[in-house]
C-alpha cells in the first residue's frame, strides 16, 4: 500500500487523482493520496469531486514546486512514497532532487524543459540515473499518452507481434471540437512551444530537421474518425525509442491540426504572440506565449464543451517469421464519456490514466527498478492490462 502525492491539479492532476481513487478501491494499491499545487482552491476542488464521485478522500496541500524547501517539507509532511509529477516540464528537476532528498520514487508525463528556452531533451533527466540507482529508488520518465503509452505500444508490438522493426510512425489525432475560436487541450504555453518549434525524425541513424508544420500527410483513423491532414513534430518519444528500439530505421511523430487551430496559431506568431523571450512593456518583462496562455481558455474548462474522439497510435513496419510486416496499435476515446466520468476532457483523460498505471506499478513493485527508465524499458503487459482496465482500451490490428 502506498502514499502518493500527485504534484499539479490541471486537467490532468484532476484525472490521476480520480484513477489513483479508483485503483485504491479496486485494489487497494493507494493508502493515501494528496493532491498539490500553488492554487489550492483547484486541488479542493478536484478532491472534492473525487469524493463526490468515488467516495475516497484525497488530500490536499499548497506547494510551490519551483521551491525546494517547500517540496521537502510537503514530501515529509506527507510521507510520500511516490511522487506523480503533473505540473509544468519546468519543475522535473527541481522534484526529482526533492524525491531523491525525502527517499520517494518519481514518476512523470513530460520531459525537462528549460523555462527560457523551447527545447525538450531527457538528457538531464537521464544524467539522474546513477544518482536514483544508489538510492534504491524508481524514477519512470514520460508516462502519458505521448509519450507514455506510444512507448509502451512499441515495446507490446516487439514483444508480440514484430522480430524487427524498420519504420515508427506515432499518429495522434484529436478530432473534438470545443467550440471555442482557439483554445488548446493542455497547459497552452507547453503546447504552442511544442508546435511552433523545428520538426524533426530520425532516418537511418541521424536526426533530420524539418521547418515547424511544414511536413504533412493525411491518415484515414479508425471509429468513424476518417482521413484528417497530419503535421510532421518533434516529440520526446522518438528520442527514448530510437535510443532503445534496436533496428529502427526511420521514426516520426505526427498529430492533426484543424485549420482554423492552424490560422490562428500563424496570425499569433507573425505579431509575435508565440515567442519565448521576455519583451520589456510598461517597465517589466513579459513573456509573450506566457501572456497569451493568460488569455486562453484553462485546458480543464473544455472539459464540458469538448465533443468528438482523440485516436493515438503507433504504425510499425518490420519483419515477423521473416515477412515485412505492418501493424497498427491504437486507442480511440471519446471526450464526452471522459467527461460524463471523471469531469475531464478526453486529452486530461488520455494523459491522467497512464500516469496512475505507472505510479501503481512502481507501487505494486512490477515496475519498480532503481535507476532512470523510460517506458518501453519496462515489461509492456502489466501496464496493457491495466489500460484496459482503467479505461484506455486498444486494440492491434494488421495495417497495409
Ligand atoms: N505525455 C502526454 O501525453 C501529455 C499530454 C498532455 C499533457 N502532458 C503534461 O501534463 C502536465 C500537466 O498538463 P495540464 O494540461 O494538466 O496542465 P495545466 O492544466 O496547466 O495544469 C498544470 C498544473 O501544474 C500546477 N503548477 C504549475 N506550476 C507549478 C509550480 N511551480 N508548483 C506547483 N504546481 C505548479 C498548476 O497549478 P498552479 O499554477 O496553481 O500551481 C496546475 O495545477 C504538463 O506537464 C503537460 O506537458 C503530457
Amino acid at each position: 500500500m502506498a502514499n502518493i502525492l500527485i504534484i499539479g491539479a490541471g486537467g490532468v492532476g484532476s484525472v490521476v487523482a480520480h484513477k489513483c481513487a479508483e485503483a485504491a478501491k479496486k485494489t487497494g494499491v493507494f493508502e493515501k493520496i494528496t493532491l498539490a499545487a500553488r492554487t489550492l482552491s483547484r486541488c479542493e476542488k478536484a478532491a472534492q469531486n473525487v469524493q463526490a464521485r468515488l467516495g475516497v478522500s484525497v488530500g490536499t496541500a499548497r506547494v510551490n514546486a519551483n521551491n525546494m524547501q517547500d517540496l521537502y517539507s510537503l514530501i515529509h509532511a506527507v510521507k510520500a512514497d511516490i511522487v506523480c509529477n503533473v505540473a509544468l516540464p519546468y519543475q522535473n528537476l527541481h522534484i526529482m532532487d526533492a524525491c531523491l532528498a525525502c527517499g520517494a520514487h518519481y514518476i512523470d508525463t513530460a520531459n525537462y524543459e528549460p523555462e527560457d528556452t523551447a527545447k525538450f531533451e531527457y538528457k538531464w533527466q537521464w544524467k539522474y540515473a546513477g544518482r536514483f540507482r544508489k538510492a534504491g529508488l524508481t524514477s519512470l520518465l514520460g508516462s502519458g499518452f505521448d509519450p507514455g503509452v506510444t512507448n509502451v505500444f512499441a515495446a507490446w508490438v516487439m514483444k508480440h507481434k514484430l522480430d524487427e522493426v524498420h519504420v515508427l510512425d506515432i499518429i495522434d489525432c484529436n478530432d473534438g471540437d470545443h467550440g471555442r475560436p482557439f483554445a488548446t487541450n493542455f497547459n497552452p504555453e507547453i503546447n504552442i512551444r511544442e508546435v511552433t518549434a523545428r520538426g524533426r525524425y530520425w532516418e537511418r541513424g541521424e536526426w533530420v530537421k524539418t521547418d515547424p508544420l511544414a511536413w504533412s500527410m493525411e491518415y484515414d483513423f479508425p471509429d468513424g474518425i476518417g482521413r484528417k491532414k497530419c503535421f510532421l513534430l518533434y516529440h520526446e518519444e522518438l528520442e527514448s525509442l530510437v535510443t532503445h528500439l534496436q533496428g529502427l530505421r526511420r521514426a516520426r511523430f505526427w498529430m492533426t491540426f484543424s485549420e482554423n487551430y492552424l490560422n490562428h496559431l500563424k496570425v499569433l506568431g507573425n505579431v509575435g504572440m508565440t515567442g519565448t523571450t521576455p519583451v520589456r512593456f510598461e517597465g517589466r518583462d513579459i513573456v509573450p506565449v506566457r501572456f497569451l496562455a493568460a488569455l486562453l481558455p484553462d485546458p480543464a474548462s473544455l472539459g464540458p464543451v469538448t465533443r468528438g474522439k482523440t485516436c493515438i497510435g503507433n504504425l510499425m513496419r518490420g519483419l515477423k517469421d521473416g515477412q515485412e510486416k505492418n501493424v497498427y496499435i491504437y486507442n480511440t476515446c471519446d471526450h464526452e464519456a471522459c467527461f460524463a466520468e471523471v469531469g475531464a476532457q478526453a486529452v486530461s483523460y488520455t494523459t491522467g490514466v497512464p500516469a496512475m498505471i505507472g505510479t501503481k506499478l512502481i507501487a505494486e513493485g512490477t515496475w519498480r527498478r532503481p535507476g532512470v527508465w523510460n517506458m518501453e524499458q519496462f515489461d509492456p503487459d502489466p501496464f496493457m492490462h491495466d489500460l484496459a482496465t482503467y479505461g484506455l482500451p486498444w486494440q492491434c490490428v494488421d495495417a497495409a
